[in-house]
């Protein structure tokens, strides 16, 4: 029988700038896994049925732009800065994933913790080891999660049970590809994913550029986080002019890149970030916990670059997208170009799926998109949309994610 949930609702929606808000509302799931209807609550239909979860609210399911599984259970370390705790926090923790079991623990925990957050696609970064990469494929497949993930391509400036030599590395990337990508009627995508400039040869990055080009797969990486690691890489790549042409130089910038964090950049490097189509994943958290800076993000808005939402997990402290939300409000406020909570949650939900070329298939829920949602505890005397809007976006710990689903399938109970 045809499911339905009656309750709040609350989506940006596509080529519409405001959100669609209704108070009693319903969400017809077709048989699918797809939306069939989003409509005000008019009366039971016909040969559904309905769950009312009145006065809890339905949003989309939240989108995470970039985080790492490997870096799970090391969330809130404080050895920063970026590169001392990348060192002594990260690098040892994600050795432990050449242990299949180690990765398949954590692989499991990974999900439920998306779920548990309602995130519903997530961009991540899995470890330099191919077998972990498989775990965290299969672990996904399992949950339902809409997912881009790709093997993290280090070969050089890192501990040696890391590093991976370019052809060997390459070479994992194309079977992942096979194996993976486009799996779960597109739900999966394998991701290009040098870790960063200082950790890849040039080659390494030439071949990540060519396999990308080759199977056009979506690009990630990190830039410009911090003024250490800017110095760092352009120590080792001389060739380039400056930070950014480090990936351009190598085939990796394109309208399928994902630059994460894009701190210390300069007005010219900002202007071909947009020349080349290039997104941004916006790490508000993890730049605070590491110190590593303020992102500009008026300097993407007034290119009109898109920009998704990440928690950048371990370096963020939460698998919350919604707190996201809040520390690029915190952060836009400090840099006195505020934002607005209707541009927030537009950006960790539409806005993110629009970075990432998915737009068409989840992100908001309107009929025809997966049925990719959450349903959100709220209480009855919260009324106003704008109080419903700033209970989402500013107060996630008063109204917890109680239900989250990935294409009409539900991932996580409460
Ligand atoms: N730069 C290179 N690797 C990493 C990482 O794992 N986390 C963050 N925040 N920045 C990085
Ligand atoms: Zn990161």
């Amino acid at each position: 029988m045809k499911r339905a949930f009656r309750g709040r609702i609350m989506t940006a929606s596509s080529g519409g700038e405001g959100l669609r808000y209704l108070d009693d509302g319903i969400l017809v799931l077709g048989e699918d896994g797809r939306i069939e209807a989003v409509e005000p609550w008019t009366g039971p239909p016909n040969g559904v049925l309905v769950r009312d979860v009145r006065p809890w609210l339905l949003v989309p399911g939240f989108v995470d732009a970039h985080l790492h599984y490997p870096q799970t259970r090391v969330i809130g370390s404080a050895t920063g800065p970026l590169l001392p705790w990348l060192e002594r926090t990260v690098f040892p923790e994600e050795a432990r994933f050449l242990d299949e079991r180690h990765a398949s623990a954590v692989a499991a925990e990974l999900t439920q913790r998306l779920a548990a957050a309602g995130t519903t696609t997530a961009v991540l970064y899995s470890s330099s080891n191919p077998t972990a990469t498989r775990v965290l494929f299969e672990a996904l497949a399992r949950s339902g999660h809409r997912a881009f993930a790709g093997l993290t391509l280090m070969d050089q400036h890192c501990p040696d049970p890391l590093r991976v030599d370019a052809d060997h590395a390459l070479a994992a990337c194309a079977e992942l590809v096979r194996a993976y990508h486009g799996h779960d009627r597109g739900r999966l995508s394998f991701v290009i994913t040098p870790r960063f400039a200082p950790t890849c040869s040039r080659a390494l990055l030439e071949g990540a550029g060519r396999l990308a080009q080759d199977h056009g797969l979506f690009v990630q990486t990190h830039v410009a986080e911090n003024p250490d690691e800017c110095r760092a890489a352009l120590a080792v790549h001389p060739f380039a002019k400056d930070y950014l042409d480090i990936y351009d130089r190598t085939g990796l910038l394109g309208e399928r890149t994902l630059l994460a964090h894009a701190i210390h950049l300069s007005p010219d490097e900002w202007d071909r970030i947009r020349d080349r189509g290039a997104r941004i994943a916006h790490c508000a958290d993890s730049n605070f916990f590491l110190g590593s800076g303020r992102m500009r993000l008026a300097d993407a808005r007034a290119r009109a670059i898109p920009v998704a939402l990440g928690t950048d997990v371990a370096a963020g402290r939460t698998f919350d997208v919604r707190r996201m939300m809040s520390s690029t409000y915190d952060n836009a406020m400090c840099l006195g170009d505020p934002i607005t909570p209707e541009d927030l949650f537009r950006l960790g939900t539409l806005g993110g799926a629009e970075a990432l070329g998915i737009a068409r298939e989840t992100g908001s829920l309107e009929a025809g998109k997966d049925a990719d949602f959450c349903v959100i505890e709220l209480a009855a005397y919260v009324q106003e949309p704008n109080d419903v809007l700033a209970r989402i976006v500013f107060s996630s710990d008063t109204t917890p994610v109680r239900e989250t689903y990935v294409r009409g399938k539900r991932v996580v109970g409460g």
